[in-house]
């Protein structure tokens, strides 16, 4: 579905492939990047949230731009959403850039139309995709450690001191993102929720864990140090979906292997709108939720038989945050925490409707 097609927005608002080149004309900071004669462009499809356009000039030079409307794009105007991520993200890629050279940089930001101008990492691939399809992630990991622990430091008040730490965390407050999370991470698997889509052959056991006191006393400790703990600007949706990876320069020689030595490998992380103060943690967020996603993706796996054991051939590294291989055609697993937003997944009917009773 195309951003016209979807309609809403406040009029002449919402962008599409027919007024991006004008609306590129128009930003002194874009409009010498690519020239408006001639530009392709192509809208992509696989977010669930923004528009997001892949912007090419005739001389080849390119930028991407991404829209926040006031609803989700997938679903439309009915799932309002505050367009006010836009500016979380842009603030989150800007001091994660500051710290870490392992984010997707930002070229404008037009907090009026809501709308990013980042780097084009169309050489790049995500992640989920690259180990779905077998993809060497060899220095992947270290990587991503290194983003982490960049941030962590680089946003917390040993590097900023206490007063900046303080307007710095007091301006990144994103409740409305932070509900979501709340919600679908936080609180939905453990309780059981209406929406929750569960395999009829698993059920069991999530009836046998959703009773289970102490796995409940976990999921709330969880909870209520996301909600309490303020450590250090967190991306707040890391998952092998927001992580970019190339692996040998396009215009080099070609893909080579090696992992830490490897200087052609890029990884970048992008998407973070539900960016936000929180804690750091071995079992919290964000490492968690990157150790999250990539046991499940092995558990499931393991479970569908499609991982080989330990030993076998075609296992390769060890430690890594993804799966270490994949049989051509098997089933790519699914994003976990907000990135589980999928079209046949409702939101709640009313904000009111989320809100506990009494
Ligand atoms: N800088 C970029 N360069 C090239 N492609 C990009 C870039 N940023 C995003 N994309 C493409 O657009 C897709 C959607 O981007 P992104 O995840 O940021 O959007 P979103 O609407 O916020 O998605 P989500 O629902 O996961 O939050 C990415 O999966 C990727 O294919
Ligand atoms: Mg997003």
């Amino acid at each position: 579905m195309t951003a016209a097609s979807q309609g809403g927005g406040p009029n002449g608002t919402v962008l599409t492939v027919e007024t991006v080149p004008g609306y590129i004309a128009s930003r002194p900071a874009l409009a010498g990047l690519v020239a408006a004669d001639g530009m392709s462009v192509t809208e992509v499809g696989d977010g669930n949230l923004n528009l997001v356009f892949i912007c090419r000039g005739s001389d080849r030079r390119s930028l991407v731009l991404k829209q926040a409307l006031p609803y989700v794009r997938l679903v439309g105007p009915s799932w309002p959403m505050t367009e006010e991520r836009a500016a979380r993200e842009a603030a989150a890629i800007t001091a994660h850039s500051a710290v870490s050279s392992h984010v997707c940089r930002l070229i404008d930001f037009d907090p009026e139309r809501h709308v990013l101008a980042l780097e084009d990492l169309s050489d790049h691939t995500v992640l989920r995709t690259y180990l779905n399809t077998g993809g060497d992630h060899t220095g992947v990991a270290e990587r991503l450690g290194g983003y982490v622990a960049d941030v962590a430091f680089g946003t917390s008040f040993l590097a900023l001191g206490e007063e900046q730490f303080r307007l710095r965390a007091a301006e990144s407050i994103n409740t409305e993102l932070c509900a979501l999370t709340e919600d679908v991470v936080f609180t939905e698997p453990f309780l059981g929720a209406e929406r929750n889509s569960v395999r009829p052959d698993v059920q069991p056991q999530v009836d046998t864990l959703q009773q289970d006191a102490a796995w409940l006393d976990a999921a709330l400790a969880m909870k209520l140090r996301f909600l309490t703990v303020q450590e250090a600007l967190l991306h707040g949706d890391l998952h092998s979906g927001s992580v970019f990876v190339r692996r040998g320069h396009p215009a080099g020689p070609g893909p080579t292997t090696g992992g830490e030595a490897d200087s052609t490998l890029s990884v970048k992380t992008f998407d973070s709108e539900f960016a936000c103060y929180g804690p750091i943690g071995r079992t919290c967020w964000p490492p968690g939720c990157v150790l999250w996603c990539s046991t499940t993706s092995i558990a499931g796996d393991r479970c569908c038989g499609r991982l080989p054991q330990a030993g076998h051939p075609s296992r390769r590294g060890s430690g890594s945050c993804g799966r270490t291989a994949h049989r051509p055609g098997s089933t790519p697993m699914p994003s976990c925490g907000p990135g589980r937003i999928r079209s046949g997944w409702t939101p709640p009917a009313s904000p009111a409707a989320r809100r506990p009773a009494g």
